[in-house]
């Protein structure tokens, strides 16, 4: 449910900040950001602005993510994997535990719509699979 009194802006800020600084540091994953985000700062503030529209409702995001994903040459579900294990590591480390619940439940949710749009997109023919439950 969107909430304004989840959180405050600064606790998402500081949540994006600690998340995407493990992500570009990510064996696995980092690679693919840092081939693509070139200007980390407008991305903090990018996706600042989408976890304060999802948990917040603040409507300060506007962009079209499903494309920025399928525009991604390789996508598969152990990217997805680590980009949530990162994601609930770095939660952990929140002390709002409301705000952990709600982000963890959208970002599973939005991360298996992203992998289904990706797939559909890449293989229209083939029947989009799930992504695995989180371990
Ligand atoms: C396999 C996992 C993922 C990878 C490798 C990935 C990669 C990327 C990359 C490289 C960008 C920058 C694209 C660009 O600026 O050209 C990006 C942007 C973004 N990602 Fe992801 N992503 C992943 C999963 C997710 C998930 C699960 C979410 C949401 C819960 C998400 C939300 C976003 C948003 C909102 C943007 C900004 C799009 C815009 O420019 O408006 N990503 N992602």
């Amino acid at each position: 449910m969107i909430n304004p009194a989840l959180c405050t802006e600064e606790e998402i800020a500081a949540f994006v900040r600690a998340f995407y600084t493990r992500v570009r540091n990510d064996e696995l994953i980092g690679p693919i950001f840092n081939a693509h985000v070139h200007d980390w700062e407008h991305h903090f503030v990018l996706l600042t602005d989408f976890w304060s529209s999802v948990l917040r409702g603040s409507g300060r995001y506007s962009g079209t993510p499903m494309q920025k994903h399928t525009a991604l040459e390789e996508l598969k579900p152990e990217f997805f994997e680590r980009w949530l294990k990162l994601f609930r590591q770095t939660l952990d480390e929140q002390p709002n535990e409301a705000m952990r619940e709600r982000a963890t439940a959208a970002a599973e949710r939005i991360a298996q719509s992203l992998w289904y749009g990706w797939q559909m997109d890449k293989y229209p023919d083939r029947m989009p699979t799930d992504l695995p439950p989180a371990a």
